[in-house]
């Protein structure tokens, strides 16, 4: 017993949990997935499985992601990336849904799989139909050797390393990381982004891990507020555009470990519905970075506090806009529009996770809940 302990322990690495460990490594992770493969100086993206395929992908009439849980949010941010980036149409299913309702799939549709363990069930479901019916099937998978890596025609492992804790947080970054290689290395390809474009891409996420880093040094600030918020029932995320899926991804992240209900929502969505349930009880953590659509952000945080919401917003260092309309901000680098959902998502790990903590929860191994779900 004592030495299972000790073990443990090790396995740790210093850290009380191994999702906050999972959480440290990811600008480390982050530069092994990219290892190889980016080749910022020389203005070259080398992934083999792209590579051997590329008629395939250039051929392809759209793109259809599937996945489940966090990886389904992984596919949202590729599908925002994926357009702007290649213009290939790309469509995101729940594989359990698109499995089970007779889906249109062509043989010039490309299907990409993602799935952190390789083994969840129906996202493997929706694999084999779509191979029946004649797409190409590439998968992004993190456990070398699983099921899902071997039954797709080709794909690119994510090199997150074991993940423990049943909450995913490197998984996600890290599949984001190989889902923007992929569209980089298929714009230059089709010509879609412009030569200049795509080189400063290319710099850019060779620095994305330093900038990762230091996001991770909000980990005080959102203690701090965690130690606010860690007995509210519910809890809304807010983002637009490329973190409008990080929205749904922190949501699922509180759900998830503290479970307190929460709830991700694009930010002008909140309008028709979620508009109604806020009062002076509601915390709204919103995902307001410089990049992308600030001054729409920025309106929706007005509307927010006109119904006296709590405000926790997510700003880009040196913001001022929001300072003063927010009651809590939580200051991240700044970085492109389409590679901020790996920043943004850092602070609101960290945030369920310390919440979680202090509600005395099982912050590894969750009730209910599966690290892979292999039934239906
Ligand atoms: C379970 C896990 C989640 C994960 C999801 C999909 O629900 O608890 O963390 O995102 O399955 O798993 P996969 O291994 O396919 O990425």
């Amino acid at each position: 017993q004592e030495l299972q302990m000790n073990l443990e322990q090790i396995e740790k690495g210093g850290y009380d949990h191994f999702m906050l460990k999972e959480i440290y490594e990811q600008p480390s992770v982050i530069t092994d997935t990219y290892r190889g493969r980016l080749h910022a100086n020389e203005g070259i993206i080398q992934m083999s499985g792209v590579e051997d395929n590329l008629e395939k992908f250039l051929n392809a009439e759209r793109i259809i992601i599937v996945a489940c849980g966090t990886s389904w949010h992984a596919g949202l941010v590729a599908e925002y990336i994926f357009e702007e980036f290649t213009r290939i149409p790309v469509e995101v299913e729940y594989a359990s849904e698109f499995r089970y309702r007779n889906p249109i799939i062509n043989r010039r549709d490309v299907v990409i799989a993602i799935s952190q363990s390789g083994e969840t069930a129906d996202t493997m479901a929706a694999i084999k139909l779509a191979k029946e019916k004649g797409a190409f099937v590439y998968g992004v998978c993190n456990v070398v050797g699983s099921s899902i890596s071997r039954e797709t025609h080709a794909g690119s492992h994510t090199h997150a390393g074991p993940e423990i804790g049943v909450a995913s947080t490197k998984a996600f970054t890290t599949q984001i990381t190989v889902l923007i290689m992929m569209a980089l290395r298929l714009a230059k390809a089709k010509g879609t982004l412009s030569n200049t474009d795509f080189h400063r891409y290319l710099q850019e996420l060779e620095i994305i891990p330093d900038k990762v880093k230091e996001a991770l040094e909000t980990n005080a600030k959102a203690k701090e507020i965690a130690k606010v918020f860690k007995n509210s029932h519910n809890c809304l995320y807010l983002g637009r555009g490329y973190n409008f899926p990080v929205a749904l991804e922190g949501a699922l992240k509180l759900k998830e470990i503290s479970y307190i209900h929460a709830e991700g929502y694009p930010a002008a969505e909140m309008k028709h519905g979620p508009i109604a349930l806020i009062d002076e009880h509601m915390p709204v953590i919103i995902i307001a970075p410089k990049q992308g659509h600030y001054d729409k952000i920025v309106s929706n945080i007005q509307e927010i506090k006109s119904r006296s919401g709590i405000i926790i917003a997510v700003v880009t260092k040196g913001d001022t806009q929001v300072r003063g309309l927010a009651d809590y901000i939580i200051e991240i680098p700044d970085t492109s529009d389409a590679f901020s959902p790996l920043i943004t998502t850092i602070p609101l790990q960290l945030l369920s996770y310390h919440i979680a903590v202090m509600r005395g929860c099982n912050v590894d191994q969750p009730r209910n809940l599966a690290k892979s779900v292999t039934v239906e």
